[in-house]
């Protein structure tokens, strides 16, 4: 019984990902498994090996270290062991699997994070000081606004329809701000009708990120790194979303959720369903009309990868309101685009072709 009980959680999971990873367009029906991609594996035998960096960036976030607690090194051989919290680790992965499937019918209520939230070793002792007061949601309007009358208020916010349809492509100067505030990476960014190509400057190295309208891409130098499907798919979210109202036509459905209070300020939350039947949040700033956030998730064997875009500091960037702070932020990733400069109509199309 235990036996079948585990087959079906694993084919569950299995599904599960292929839905949740197949790229636009095209059926996946053979899931490379972890088992099958790296060397020495296990206790994730069966996670679709796809998983595999959210599932060590969910991890290490929960815990609050980097990849060198459990491995010998933070950028190479992750298949040695020898370190004991890679064990632990491994028992750690069993028992909430275990935990879900004894006490909560299989959902992935329990993760790391629950106990660990954020600390290598979890505090079993109540705190004795009050605990703080709990964040209540505003008092919800009598009439629910309409996702137009939010969409038409974000397009005001920008500039008005006529500001932007003068814009028919954009160049962008950024600089990347690491989490330390300090480190910074100059950015160059061309966006035209959907399609995305940004180059980030680091020491000696060339990282470009590209999509065409159709596929994405990620050059180091001029070599391929590969890029998940999760990935992948953000990043043509990323470029369709740049200071475009018309989101009706990047979702298949969008629905007025709740008012709710974010930083202290009042914001709309609207659920944005894709057309392969992923859910995202939008979040809209009551006052301003503008987009402040897009969460987007993908589900792992440990429970939700979740991925979060923050934009902020709207301003007059070539004649229209662009956010001019961007936080992009994931378990264990985060980073800042901050605009510097902004040309609009100089883009041409050649600069968004695939390298043969
Ligand atoms: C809390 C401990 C822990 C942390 C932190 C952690 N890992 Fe792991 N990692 C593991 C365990 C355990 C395995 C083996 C899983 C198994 O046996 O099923 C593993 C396996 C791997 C593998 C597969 C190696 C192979 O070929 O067998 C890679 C790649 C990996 N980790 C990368 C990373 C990276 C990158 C980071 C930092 C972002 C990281 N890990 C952080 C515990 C950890
Ligand atoms: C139900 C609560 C719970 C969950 C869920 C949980 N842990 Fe733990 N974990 C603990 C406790 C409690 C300890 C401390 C045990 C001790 O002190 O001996 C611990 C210790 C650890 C340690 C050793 C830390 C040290 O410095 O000794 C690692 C590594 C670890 N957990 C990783 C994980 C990972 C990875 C996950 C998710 C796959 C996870 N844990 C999920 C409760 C939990």
């Amino acid at each position: 019984m235990k036996t079948y009980f585990e087959i079906l959680v694993v084919v569950v999971f299995a599904l599960f990902s292929a839905l949740y990873f197949a790229p636009t367009g095209e059926t996946q029906t053979v899931v490379e498994t972890a088992g099958q991609k790296f060397k020495n594996i296990k206790v994730l035998n069966d996670m679709p090996a796809d998983q595999m960096g959210q599932v060590m960036n969910i991890m290490s976030a929960s815990l609050g270290v980097d990849c060198k607690m459990c491995h010998v090194s933070n950028d190479k051989d992750f298949e040695k062991d020898g370190i004991d919290h890679k064990d632990i680790a491994r028992k750690m992965i069993k028992m909430t699997w275990e935990i879900n499937k004894t006490f909560f019918e299989g959902k992935p209520e329990v993760s790391c994070n629950t106990c660990h939230v954020g600390h290598e070793r979890p505090v079993a002792l109540p705190s004795l000081l009050p605990p703080p007061p709990p964040v209540e949601r505003p008092k919800q309007p009598a009439v629910k606004p309409t996702v137009d009358e939010i969409l038409a208020k974000y397009e005001t916010a920008l500039g008005g329809k006529d500001a932007l349809a003068k814009v028919k492509s954009r160049y962008i100067k950024a600089n990347r701000v690491e989490p330390d505030g300090k480190t910074v990476e100059p950015e160059e960014i061309w966006l035209k009708g959907g399609k995305y190509r940004s180059e980030t400057k680091y020491a000696d190295y060339v990282v470009t990120e590209l999509f065409d309208g159709k596929n994405a891409l990620k050059l180091g130098n001029t070599e391929a790194i590969e890029l998940k499907a999760f990935e992948a798919e953000q990043m043509k979210r990323d470029a369709q979303l740049f200071a475009n109202p018309d989101i009706r036509s990047i979702y298949a459905k969008l629905d007025f959720r709740f008012l709710n209070r974010i930083d202290g300020r009042e914001v709309y939350m609207v659920t944005a369903t894709t057309a392969d039947n992923r859910r995202e949040q939008l979040v809209f700033d009551v006052l301003t009309g503008q987009l402040v956030r897009r969460v987007a998730s993908a589900m792992t064997v440990i429970g939700q990868f979740q991925y979060q875009v923050d934009y902020s500091d709207y301003k007059d960037l070539g004649g229209v309101k662009l956010p001019a702070s961007t936080r992009f932020a994931m378990p264990g990733i985060t980073w800042t685009r901050k605009i510097v400069e902004v040309k609009n109509n100089t883009v041409d199309d050649a600069k968004f072709a695939a390298p043969k």
